[in-house]
């Protein structure tokens, strides 16, 4: 690749973590914690949430990636959730793969579309300047109305947390193979315990398996004081932190996809539920 497009990849994750770890403390802290104990390490993926609107769907947030040499590795569907998904990889191994999801507004009651399509009519112009921009201009919009995140949460998790914090990093992701101090995803687990973190999913925070190739576990996402408009604030659940564990197939090579079932789960770090019932 050259090195002009290796410049922009690096320029492009740095500043999509440095606005990351500014609202995920725990992050922060994690990757202080393993530097601490000598370690280091890749991203294994960056993972993006966006509607499915113009002019911010999920083809304008590959777009970048896909100039900049990336190819897609994988398709998946959350039912549930309503929401699909795209993953995309770096031939050259340097740079994290890229897991990107689209809300199906559409198929909400239409309060969640009408929201969402406001906050898309005022997208800064600046966020469509580049295709990069698409990614870290922030604020992506202006902050929706406390009234408006609390009805799209009464439909979806997802919706909430993206009205309120806009196109950015949801997460960043440990590629925990690199790891030299823990043999397996469990040991890591404990070190996250034993550091006083609190994970997604306890008391059985791995998903997936070796036998599906990709173990991961994340971190409860952290809360943090978000301003809404008219000048009301509220204390909301940001980002988290994952950790990933990827297994060889038979001639070694490292699975490169996503598992749907596991993302399902890991979607959920983000849930404000799940926040109550373990504060
Ligand atoms: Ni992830």
């Amino acid at each position: 690749m050259s090195s002009a497009a290796s410049e922009r990849l690096e320029t492009l994750f740095d500043s999509l973590w440095e606005a990351y770890a500014a609202i995920t403390p725990a992050a922060a802290r994690i990757h202080a914690l393993l530097h601490a104990r000598g370690e280091s390490f890749r991203n294994d993926h960056v993972a993006f949430r966006t509607f499915d609107l113009a002019p911010l769907g999920l083809e304008r947030l590959a777009a970048p990636f896909l100039a900049l040499g990336y190819t897609p590795t994988g398709r998946y569907d959350f039912e549930v959730k309503k929401l699909h998904a795209r993953s995309y990889s770096h031939p050259s191994g340097r740079f994290p793969r890229v897991f990107i999801s689209e809300l199906r507004t559409g198929e909400f009651p239409p309060v969640v579309r009408e929201i969402a399509e406001a906050l898309l009519e005022q997208v800064d112009p600046r966020a469509l300047a580049t295709d990069e921009a698409a990614l870290t201009w922030a604020p992506t919009w202006p902050a929706p109305t406390l009234e408006n995140y609390e009805r799209l949460l009464e439909h979806s998790e997802y919706a909430a947390w993206l009205a309120a914090f806009g196109i950015r990093a949801n997460h960043f992701t440990v590629h925990a193979n690199d790891l030299r101090s823990v043999a397996e995803l469990a040991e890591l687990v404990e070190l996250l315990r034993a550091a006083g973190e609190r994970l997604n999913a306890e008391p059985s925070p791995i998903q997936g398996s070796a036998a599906e190739r990709l173990e991961q576990c994340s971190t409860l996402a952290d809360r943090v004081e978000w301003s809404f408009a008219d000048g009301e604030r509220a204390s909301i659940p940001s980002c988290y932190y994952e950790f990933a564990w990827r297994h060889a197939d038979a001639e070694g090579k490292l699975f490169d996809g996503f598992v749907t079932q596991s993302a399902d789960k890991i979607f959920e770090s983000t849930d404000v539920g799940a926040q109550t019932r373990r504060s």
